[in-house]
């Protein structure tokens, strides 16, 4: 539906407590800007755990819209909060939420509708710290966290297994995934409703992965939009993208991340992971994307306000 901007008005959810906290804080006072720029009534809200609740029934916004990462915001709890109290909101509903969430989860979701991903265990915190759960190179990862939280990649020259996340327990709890780690490009792809935008290429410029540094400190990557890469591993990835954002049963916004080996003779496209709550911040890829397809940042948060809806 078409929102009339000044009739409406828009609680923007922001930080909140995950890991995550910070790139929130900074993804919704983008958005907040734009959605004021756009004409729309807005109240930016810091999600606490104890004022959450009372706070939107009190503000009974038109739209909340999420601009939270991380646990409680992007794993289906918010979600089913916005739906107990009848307010619509944007992004996915409470399944695709908790499942893109869920980094095994959805990989027998992904695996079902034939899309590629890569083999992975769930292995004690233990056992991970003690040996090594697979052939070298693995990544270590938790099953449901974000932004690179917890990653940790062990390389063939690695001394020995990541006796680390015995220290992050926190972050991990009691399992962590153990997954065939996958060289070469570093892909990913939006989808905004029914439609794929484009494919970016992430060069990271301090580390060979994406880590947490290079993914928000200034110029700590590289984006290059379009991709350079074959025009069939291109359509690929979109296709791939939007079969994820549908077989999950993702609404709104998603973004996929890939892994694209270009090796001769290896060549494989595999999908990491969708993000039900990507990142809306100034560096962020998924307003690049939207740019390069002719949207402005002010054109893509009203579009996600006029698609929110309950019932999601
Ligand atoms: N199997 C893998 N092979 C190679 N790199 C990986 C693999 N899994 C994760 N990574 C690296 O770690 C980053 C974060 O992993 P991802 O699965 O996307 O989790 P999240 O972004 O939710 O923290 C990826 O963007 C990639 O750079
Ligand atoms: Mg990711």
């Amino acid at each position: 539906m078409t929102r009339s901007p000044a009739n409406t008005a828009v609680a923007v959810l922001m930080g909140g407590w995950s890991a995550e906290r910070e790139v929130s804080l900074s993804s919704g006072t983008a958005c907040a800007g734009a959605l004021k720029r756009a004409g729309f009534r807005v109240t930016p809200v810091d999600v606490q755990r104890d004022t959450v609740v009372a706070l939107l029934q009190q503000l009974k916004p038109d739209v909340a819209f999420n601009a939270l990462h991380g646990k409680w915001g992007e794993d289906g709890c918010c979600a089913a909060i916005l739906e107990t109290l009848g307010i619509p909101y944007t992004h996915s509903g409470v399944l695709a939420s908790s499942l893109a969430m869920h980094k095994e989860k959805s990989k027998a979701i992904f695996r079902a509708a034939g899309l590629p991903v890569a083999e992975s265990l769930l292995v004690p915190l233990e056992d991970v710290a003690e040996r090594h759960p697979m052939a070298l190179p693995y990544v270590v990862k938790p099953v449901a966290e974000g932004s690179s939280v917890g990653v940790h990649i062990v390389l063939e020259n690695a001394n020995g297994p990541v006796r680390a996340v015995l220290d992050e327990r926190a972050i991990f709890g009691s399992h962590a995934m153990v997954e065939r780690f996958v060289p070469g490009k570093e892909l990913t792809c939006a989808v905004v409703g029914d439609r794929p935008l484009g494919v970016i290429d992430i060069v990271s410029k301090s580390s060979s992965w994406y880590d947490y540094k290079a993914k928000y400190a200034p110029g700590g990557s590289q984006h290059i939009l379009p991709a350079q890469i074959p025009a069939s591993v291109y359509r690929r990835c979109q296709d791939y993208a939007l079969v994820a954002h549908q077989a999950l049963g993702c609404r709104g916004v998603s973004r996929a991340d890939f892994r694209y080996d270009d090796r001769p003779g290896h060549e494989e496209l595999i999908l990491l992971e969708v993000n039900t709550q990507p990142g809306m911040t100034g560096t962020s890829l998924v307003p690049e994307l939207a740019a390069h397809a002719g949207w402005s940042y002010e054109d893509l948060v009203t579009w996600m306000v006029n698609d929110a809806s309950v019932d999601r």
